[in-house]
C-alpha cells in the first residue's frame, strides 16, 4: 500500500483491482466519475449560503428561472457525470420517480447506480452536514442492451460498490467493494481525495443512540422498551447512553461508524393499519448498511439483515437499525421479546 499522504482514491482503487480480479477498469472509471461529481457538489454546498446574494447581484433570474434547489443541482451533476461515461446501463435517483435510462446506445455499460443526490438536505440552510449516497450493482440483463428496472432491483448483498460522500467540516468519501471500508478526505487545494481512514472498523459497542425521539409514541413496543432501557440510570451499561440525532442519516451513520452506537429509523404507527418506514432501501439503507457491515457492524430491519431485503420497487422503504454489533444484538433482544 502506498503512503497515506499520496494515496489518491483512484490509485487506491487500482491497487484494490490488482488484488481483486473481479474489479475492472470500468469500475475504476466509475469511481473517478463519482469523485468528480463529489467535487462539483462540494463546490455548490460550500457556497450554498451565498446563492441568494449571487443571484440578486447578477440578476440571473430575470428570465424567470428559479434557483434550483441543491437536491436538483446534485442530481444533475451526478447524472451528467455518468450519462455518457460508458460504465452504467441505467440509474435510479431519489429525485426521479422512474428509472433513468442512458440516452445513447454507444454508452451502455455493465453497472447500475442508485443514488440519493443529497441526503439531509432539509438541514442545508442551517449549515449542517449533508451527503450523497451511492449503490452500484452489476447488471443482470445482457450487455449492450438498455438497462431495465430488474438491473436495479437487486439486494444490498449483491452491491459491487457502496458508500457515501459527506460534505462536513471536510468532504469525505467512504466506500466498500466488499473487502473492508476505506475513507478518503478531499484535500481542497489539490482537489484530490486522499486516503485518510484506511480499513475503518466500527467499535464493537458504543454509547450513542440515534433516533427521532419525537416519534416515540408511534414506535413498536420493542423499540420503546429498548430506548427506555438505554436511558435508564444504573442499567447494566453503567450510565445511560447519550442521544445524538442530527436528522441527516448520512451524518448520523458516519458518526456511528466512527464512534460506535446505533442509528435507528423504525416503522412508525402513525397510521396503525399502515405502519411505514421512512428511509429508502436502494439508495439509503442498503449502501449505508453494507458500509457498516463491512466495518464489522450489523444492520437489520428487525427480522433480517438489510442486505438480504429484496426490493420490489425503486423507492421501497424499510425500517432501519444499524450500528455496533453489541448494540444491534441488544436491540434485537427487545424486538424478539416484545414485538414478535
Ligand atoms: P433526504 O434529505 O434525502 O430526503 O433524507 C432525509 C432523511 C434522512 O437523512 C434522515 O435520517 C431522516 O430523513 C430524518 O427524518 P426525520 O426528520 O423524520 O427524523
Ligand atoms: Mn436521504
Ligand atoms: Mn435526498
Amino acid at each position: 500500500m502506498s503512503s497515506l499522504r499520496t494515496c489518491t482514491i483512484e490509485r487506491h482503487f487500482i491497487e484494490q483491482q490488482e488484488k481483486h480480479p473481479e474489479a475492472t477498469g470500468e469500475l475504476t472509471r466509475l469511481m473517478h466519475q463519482l469523485a468528480f461529481a463529489a467535487k462539483q457538489i462540494t463546490k455548490e454546498v460550500r457556497s450554498a449560503g451565498l446563492s441568494d446574494i449571487l443571484g440578486a447581484a447578477g440578476h440571473t433570474n430575470i428570465q424567470g428561472e428559479v434557483v434550483q434547489k441543491l437536491d436538483e443541482i446534485s442530481n444533475d451533476m451526478i447524472y451528467r457525470a455518468f450519462d455518457h461515461a460508458g460504465v452504467l446501463c441505467c440509474m435510479a435517483s431519489e429525485e426521479r420517480e422512474k428509472m433513468i435510462p442512458i440516452p445513447n446506445e454507444f454508452h451502455y455499460g455493465k453497472y447500475t447506480l442508485a443514488f440519493d443526490p443529497l441526503d439531509g438536505s432539509s438541514n442545508i440552510d442551517a449549515n449542517i452536514n449533508v451527503g450523497t449516497i451511492f449503490s452500484i450493482h452489476r447488471r443482470v440483463t445482457p450487455e449492450g442492451t438498455p438497462g431495465t428496472e430488474a438491473d436495479l432491483l437487486q439486494t444490498g448483498r449483491e452491491q459491487v460498490v457502496a458508500g457515501y460522500i459527506v460534505y462536513g467540516s471536510s468532504t469525505m468519501m467512504v466506500y466498500t467493494t466488499g473487502h473492508g471500508v476505506n475513507g478518503f478526505t478531499l484535500e481542497p487545494s489539490l482537489g484530490e481525495f486522499l486516503l485518510s481512514h484506511p480499513d475503518m472498523r466500527i467499535p464493537k459497542r458504543g454509547t450513542y443512540f440515534s433516533i427521532n425521539t419525537g416519534n416515540y409514541h408511534y414506535w413498536s413496543e420493542g423499540v420503546k422498551r429498548y430506548v427506555d432501557h438505554v436511558i435508564t440510570p444504573n442499567n447494566e451499561h453503567g450510565t445511560p447512553y447519550s442521544l445524538r440525532y442530527i436528522g441527516s442519516m448520512i451524518a448520523d451513520v458516519h458518526r456511528t461508524l466512527l464512534y460506535g452506537g446505533i442509528f435507528m429509523y423504525p416503522l412508525d404507527f402513525k397510521d396503525p393499519k399502515n405502519p411505514k418506514g421512512k428511509l429508502r432501501l436502494l439508495y439509503e439503507a442498503a449502501p449505508m448498511s453494507m458500509v457498516i457491515e463491512q466495518a464489522g457492524g450489523l444492520s437489520t430491519n428487525g427480522k433480517q439483515s438489510i442486505l438480504d431485503v429484496v426490493p420490489t420497487g425503486l423507492h421501497d422503504r424499510v425500517p432501519l437499525f444499524v450500528g455496533s454489533e453489541d448494540n444491534v444484538y441488544e436491540l434485537l433482544g427487545f424486538l424478539d421479546k416484545f414485538d414478535h
